[in-house]
């Protein structure tokens, strides 16, 4: 990957700079929000380090010893389980004189070693062995800070770990809301109750700020521009030349009439709600491909009921569930798991996990890993298409004037959701990135020290 070329800082801004509350209005946010590495050092420790960040699926880590490496903003850690079955999540930092215990992404492990001194961990992060430990007075041996350290709380919900290195705050149910109904919702499209997330992991960066793959989660305003290749009826992503007549389509697109003011993508529904979480609802048959299977109905309908596994069938519902501030669910179609981390205020890294269903043929779950090779990898039809605006935004945004970022898209005709605080809009409305950003005001203009 090529390194970040240097960009020139963005001018001082009209507003004051030690306020950050008045960079977020209700229907703009300032530029320096996305570029101002002041900023950034503010959102790791008052954004990702308040929240619960999603570490891992119980599928990834099956067996005693697995393990995964993960950040909770810039805090490296570990998700590893014990030899008891017991999951932990701990700071993947020596207690010795600090270096990183485990460098790899994944693997299986007895016990963590050091590479500096040699000092050893069991999966469990307790201190397991020093080498020639005479050397030190046997009062120091009994510290308890020559174990690991773990992260403040661990949380699994049906099977999604999360994590939160804050002592104090909201459960993880309370904090994610009405995504609780996402999660079940999604475990309700397997005929077992389980899935499985251990296909595989497609993997990237982009030179750009980490909300920009937050907000483009519930965006459903660009599709018909930034993936015309896609969805339009002529659109062709593969030809043999530019501006040739033939090729094909990997893709099949959706509807591409549009109706005067009113895009297609309208369809459908964006909701937010409280702690920024938010979710598109849209009810679109392109979406379902290998999960349009007569046997994978008949499963469905076995263990849920007609109504219920037709509804869940067709209403797509939280068809992207977007967990703020780190994590895109997609429940239909290509069903995957997509992890926001933030490496610096232009530099950001996706992970995508597609998501298998347990109890059905083989040929469902290949469909969801092809589709997800098209759509979301770093050699996709879609994704990429994602990519290169986030970079252009980016670029764009040093150019310092206009000042502000426009959200306003359908403000004012939001209207009430089912859940606490929660606003509706049409899909290709702002109101899922409007209370993304209340939730950053609040947030980062809450003094808690
Ligand atoms: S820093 Fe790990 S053993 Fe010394
Ligand atoms: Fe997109």
């Amino acid at each position: 990957m090529q390194t970040l070329a240097p960009l020139r800082p963005v001018p001082a801004a009209e507003v004051d700079p030690t306020d950050v509350g008045q960079l977020v209005r209700e229907d703009r946010v300032h530029a320096r929000v996305y570029t101002d590495p002041a900023i950034f050092d503010m959102e790791m420790e008052r954004i990702f380090e308040r929240a619960w960040i999603f570490m891992a699926h119980e599928s990834q880590i099956p067996n005693a010893g697995d393990f995964l490496t993960s950040r909770i903003g810039r805090h490296p850690v570990i998700v590893v389980r014990d030899g008891k079955r017991q999951v932990h999540v701990l700071y993947n930092r020596c207690p010795h004189r600090g270096a990183i215990l485990c460098r790899e992404a994944e693997g299986n492990v007895h016990h963590f070693a050091c590479p500096y001194h040699g000092w050893s961990f069991r999966t469990n992060g307790d201190i397991t062995g020093i080498p020639f430990r005479s050397a030190y007075p046997e009062s120091f041996l009994k510290d308890e800070n020559l174990s690991m350290a773990h992260v403040a709380r661990v949380e699994n919900y049906r099977g999604f770990i999360f994590a939160s290195v804050a002592e104090q705050g909201p459960s993880l149910v309370e904090f994610i809301g009405p995504l609780k109904d996402g999660l079940d919702n999604l475990l309700d499209r397997s005929p077992t109750g389980e899935i499985d997330v251990s296909a595989g992991v497609h993997q990237y960066a982009y030179k750009g700020n980490w909300k920009m793959q937050m907000e483009n989660g519930l965006d459903e305003y660009h599709p018909p521009f930034s993936h015309a290749s896609t969805v339009k009826p002529d659109g062709q992503q593969v030809q043999r030349s530019y501006g040739a007549k033939g090729g094909f389509k990997v893709l099949t697109g959706s509807d591409p009439n549009q109706e005067n003011a009113r895009s297609h993508y309208d369809h459908g529904e964006v909701h937010g709600a409280r702690h920024g979480q938010a979710y598109l609802t849209i009810p679109d048959a392109t979406r379902r491909s290998e999960l349009d299977d007569p046997e994978y109905r008949r499963l469905l309908v076995e263990r849920h009921g007609q109504e219920k596994a037709l509804a869940l069938i067709e209403s797509s519902n939280m068809s992207n569930a977007v967990f703020y501030p780190s994590v895109i669910m997609r429940v239909t179609g290509n069903m995957h798991i997509r992890v926001v981390r933030p490496i610096s205020v232009g530099l950001t890294e996706v992970l995508v996990w597609p998501i298998q269903i347990k109890g059905v043929a083989d040929g469902i779950n290949q469909g969801i890993v092809r589709y997800a090779n098209v759509h979301v990898s770093v050699s996709s039809f879609v994704q990429t298409d994602d990519l290169e605006i986030f970079e252009r935004v980016y670029e764009g945004l040093q150019a310092g004037k206009p000042d502000w970022v426009m959200l306003a898209r359908g403000m004012g005709q939001d209207w009430d959701g089912p859940y606490p605080d929660e606003k509706v809009g049409l899909a290709t409305w702002e109101t899922g990135m409007r209370a993304q950003f209340r939730y950053w005001k609040e947030q980062m203009t809450e003094d808690r020290r």
